[in-house]
């Protein structure tokens, strides 16, 4: 049995309620396995703590947790599911909500933090919706009661909502676009609001709303970029104020050899920060080829404003990324990340340094298969 060090002892007593294990799901590209890990702060180890075999037969290509953390949508070719998430980590498959055959592409989902707690589903294809889907009282999927509609030359990759849970906001990769919708709260009713082309060669996959209202920050796949939209808190509408910052090394004269794919905040640790004002956002581009590597970046945003400050670094990542590079920001401590590669087919944790100018990779796990996307469970 390890000895305890006198000092994590003292550190014991001194704090007995601080958890220093946290868990998270994955999902993977393909089979119908999701993953609980477990990442121990103060060793930083990984662990794989479960195989969870799901009805998610040809993958769990992306999974949500709901604002309770008692369900997880998973979107599987063919349907959004949902599963209850048992005390001891498991996944109980509760219900499925099917897909049409021309959009049974599962691909994206955002759930609402507020009451009626609706879900957001969205298949990869062209003209496909995004639909709103009503939830029973214990945050089980029930029923697609609206579409949220794009052109017909439009495919949506990700979505987002404002904070209230008023707006959502779509990523149109296939239509190289930004749209914007409203939601009547009550009823689900999605009424389209704005149409903002992106500039040519862009294609927006990704983007995340700030917390404060007022920024947008949306990733240009095919650029390679993370471009800065401007938000009326009141109406919801964004302006497009033409500042992009570059998510390869500037030298780089092979851009099209990489897609940049995710955004999102880091989060505030709601027991000491201000939860509106998250201190990062952190960005993933893959490299289509293995023989290269995909990159990760972190913006400093202002305390006050959300407004990026710099681009505080921009590192190599340890593979390509593969089809993933998706980076899930760690709820426990704002410098953490996790990282999926799903050509390597690991997991990495990244710790942002305290100045935030630099980060690296702290824990790897390796799977047997690709995963998709992370979510914290704790
Ligand atoms: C999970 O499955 C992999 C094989 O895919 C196996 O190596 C590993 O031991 C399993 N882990 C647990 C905790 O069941
Ligand atoms: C987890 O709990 C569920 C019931 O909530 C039970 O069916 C399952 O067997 C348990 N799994 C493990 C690995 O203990
Ligand atoms: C939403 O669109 C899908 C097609 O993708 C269709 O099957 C479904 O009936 C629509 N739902 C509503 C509420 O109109
Ligand atoms: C797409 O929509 C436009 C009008 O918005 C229509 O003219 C065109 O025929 C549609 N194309 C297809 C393939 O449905
Ligand atoms: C933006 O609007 C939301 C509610 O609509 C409000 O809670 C929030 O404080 C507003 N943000 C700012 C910066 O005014
Ligand atoms: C952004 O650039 C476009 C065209 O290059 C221009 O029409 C638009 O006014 C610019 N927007 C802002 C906010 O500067
Ligand atoms: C990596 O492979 C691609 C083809 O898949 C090739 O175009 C590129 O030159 C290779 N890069 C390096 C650094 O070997
Ligand atoms: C792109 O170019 C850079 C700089 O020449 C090189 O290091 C990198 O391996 C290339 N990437 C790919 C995917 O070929
Ligand atoms: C939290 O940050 C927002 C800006 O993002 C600011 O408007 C607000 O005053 C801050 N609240 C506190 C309690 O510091």
């Amino acid at each position: 049995m390890p000895r305890l060090s006198t000092l994590s002892l003292a550190a014991a007593l001194a704090s007995p309620i601080i958890a220093d294990s946290h868990y998270f799901n994955s999902g993977f590209f393909s089979g119908s396995t999701i993953v609980g890990v477990e990442f121990d702060d103060t060793t930083n180890a990984l662990t794989l703590k479960q195989n969870i075999s799901t009805k998610a037969s040809s993958g769990s290509k992306w999974i949500a947790l709901d604002q309770q953390k008692k369900n997880l949508y998973v979107g599987t070719t063919g349907a959004f599911q949902s599963y209850a998430i048992t005390g001891n980590g498991s996944l109980e498959y509760s219900s499925e909500v099917a897909l049409s055959s021309a959009c049974s592409n599962a691909n994206f989902i955002t759930a609402a933090s507020t009451s009626p707690y609706t879900v957001f589903g969205t298949a990869y294809g062209t003209g496909c919706p995004t639909e709103a889907i009503m939830v029973d009282a214990d945050g089980v999927l029930h029923s697609n009661t609206a579409n949220f509609t794009y052109s017909n030359s439009s495919g949506v990759h990700g979505t987002d909502l404002s904070r209230d849970n008023a707006f959502l906001y779509s990523a149109d990769d296939m239509g190289n676009a930004v749209w914007v919708h409203s939601l009547d709260a009550t009823t689900g009713a999605a009424e389209e609001l704005q149409y903002l082309a992106a500039p040519s060669g862009a294609n927006p996959r990704h983007l995340a709303v700030h917390p404060n209202g007022l920024w947008v920050y949306v990733i240009y796949e095919e650029a390679n970029q993370l471009a800065v939209y401007k938000r009326d808190n009141e109406t919801g509408l964004l302006t497009d104020i033409n500042s992009t910052y570059l998510l390869l090394p500037e030298s780089f004269t092979n851009s099209t050899s990489y897609w940049s794919d995710e955004v999102k905040f880091s989060i505030p640790s709601s027991s000491t920060t201000n939860t509106t004002s998250p201190a990062y956002l952190i960005t993933g581009t893959r490299s289509h080829s293995t023989n290269a590597t995909g990159f990760v970046s972190g913006f400093i945003l202002d305390p006050s404003t959300g407004a990026i400050s710099s681009q505080s670094f921009l590192l190599p990542t340890t593979a390509s990324g593969g089809s993933a590079n998706a980076v899930a920001p760690a709820p426990f401590d704002e410098r953490y990340f996790a990282i999926t590669d799903s050509a390597a087919s690991t997991i990495e944790m990244w710790r942002i340094d305290e100045n935030g100018l630099g980060a690296e990779s702290v824990a790897r796990l390796g799977l047997g298969n690709g995963p998709a996307n992370v979510v914290w469970v704790s």
